[in-house]
């Protein structure tokens, strides 16, 4: 963090206060408030953090204007077309891109992690038959707490590190094993000798009675989306991750809270809802009146898969995955799916529309992911536990570096209190 020449001057009351600021590496300047309540005797009042940098960090960068997103300074759209999901996670992790033996030895330790302890078959099999792969994944995730207690010593690098690795490693075999038991299936172990991606598809869609062939032009769309979602700077599960563990808690429960607030509609949970949605509509005639009802101020439905809280302009992401759902959708032949051309009239209407234009609401990650997973098979339930699994690299490169930052504080952030005053408890026959 470098001081800027600059300083803030506020000034209330018979107030004056100079707040000291920092310039970044690229982005806007940032004001430093710690001391403004010691010096002022005030809070400032920022709901939903639109304007409050939360922790300096090294991982991730966006530029919503521009529509950038760049990796440790590498752009998506170069690593979604150049590298693959496993070197995107070391550059993540480490800071730098591997050497080609330091990237050898990445995969091979992830991939020594791919199975679960065999105990934690019983711990799935808890569960309701039909639960949500999502809220299987949070009860799993979280109790990986107590099947490895070895590596839950956040004070100790080595645990650290280890905890790090089972959860990349795991993540796939866990949300593939959500995926088996919410359809009665058995689950299938996973294969050392496929890559990331191709393992994942097999443990989904292979049976004992029959195996899965994984077609590479499929393990690579896959691939690709992983890469696409691993990481988002301070988005809410990344802060839902950082703020549990602020406390100090294991890495197993702070990446369950974070796949707890990624389920929500508004964020991870969005691809589900999206092709829901396009699916709702059903044909391209009924679109006007989904698009009447968006602009409709007194109608809380949202065009799912449109707008993003930074991106004002495009999401790279987006456009990647675009053109990965054009390939998927030709390999397999799906032309005239009735969803497909509801999503494709919808995006065409959206960005001619001036409400979208005005609002700066573009189709985001979402709007093309879910189409892409449903070409390929999956039902939607699985949309964002596929998220979950991408985005687990993120939350731990994130979760490591605050742990190292010597700044960190327990996260606690402060109110505008509009409540009752002081009163007096009346008893139940007074009242
Ligand atoms: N459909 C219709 N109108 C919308 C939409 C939408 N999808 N998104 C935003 N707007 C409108 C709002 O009504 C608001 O209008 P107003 O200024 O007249 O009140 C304006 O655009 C700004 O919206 P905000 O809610 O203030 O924007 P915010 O940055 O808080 O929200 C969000 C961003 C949550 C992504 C929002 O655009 C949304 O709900 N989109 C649909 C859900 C979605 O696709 N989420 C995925 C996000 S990407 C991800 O998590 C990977």
């Amino acid at each position: 963090m470098a001081d800027s020449n600059k300083t803030a001057i506020l000034s209330f009351d018979d107030k004056e206060l100079r707040l000291p600021m920092y310039s970044p590496t690229v982005g806007p300047d940032v004001i430093d408030i710690r001391k403004l309540y010691a010096q002022g005797g005030v809070f400032t009042y920022d709901p939903g953090f639109t304007s409050t940098a939360s922790c300096d960090s090294t991982i991730t960068y966006i530029d919503g204007d521009k529509g950038e997103l760049l990796h440790r300074g590498y752009p998506i759209d170069q690593l979604a077309e150049k590298s693959h999901y496993l070197e995107v996670c070391y550059l993540l992790l480490y800071g730098e891109l591997p050497s080609g033996a330091e990237l050898e030895d990445f995969e091979s330790r992830v991939t020594n992690h791919t199975m679960i302890h065999e105990q934690m078959h019983m711990f799935f099999r808890g569960f309701r038959r039909d639960a949500h792969p999502m809220a299987t994944m949070v009860g799993v995730v979280g109790a990986m707490s107590a099947f490895y207690h070895d590596s839950t010593d956040i004070s100790d690098p080595w645990q650290r590190e280890v905890a790090s690795i089972r959860l990349i490693a795991k993540m796939p075999t866990i949300a593939a094993m959500a995926y088996k038991y919410s359809i009665g299936q058995p689950f299938v172990y996973p294969r050392n000798d496929l890559d990331y991606a191709s393992n994942f598809l097999r443990m989904c869609f292979s049976v004992p009675a029959e195996d899965y062939e994984v077609n590479p032009i499929l393990s690579r769309a896959m691939d690709r989306i992983f890469t696409l979602h691993a990481d988002h700077e301070q988005n809410a599960s990344t802060s839902t991750v950082r703020l549990a563990s602020s406390s100090g808690a294991n890495p197993f429960a702070c990446i369950a809270a974070g796949i707890a607030c990624l389920w929500g509609p508004a964020h991870g949970g969005a691809n589900q809802a999206c092709l829901e949605m396009l699916r709702e509509i059903g044909t391209v005639d009924r679109i006007p009146e989904y698009i009447a009802r968006a602009k409709d101020k007194d109608d809380p439905f949202r065009l799912m898969g449109f707008g993003h809280r930074v991106y004002k302009n495009f999401d790279p992401r987006a456009k990647v995955m675009k053109q990965s759902a054009d390939e998927v959708l030709d390999l397999l032949g799906i032309e005239n799916n009735p969803t497909l051309q509801v999503a494709k009239q919808l995006e065409k209407i959206a960005l001619e529309d001036p409400y979208f234009i005005e609002k700066k609401l573009y189709p985001n990650v979402d709007f093309y992911s879910g189409i892409i997973l449903d070409a390929m098979g999956f039902p939607t339930a699985m949309f964002t536990p596929i998220f979950a699994l991408a985005r687990t690299v993120g939350w731990i490169s994130q979760w490591k570096e605050m742990i190292v930052d010597p700044q960190l504080k327990i996260g606690r952030p402060r109110q505008l209190y509009m409540g009752e005053t002081y009163r007096d408890y009346v008893n139940v026959e007074d009242r």
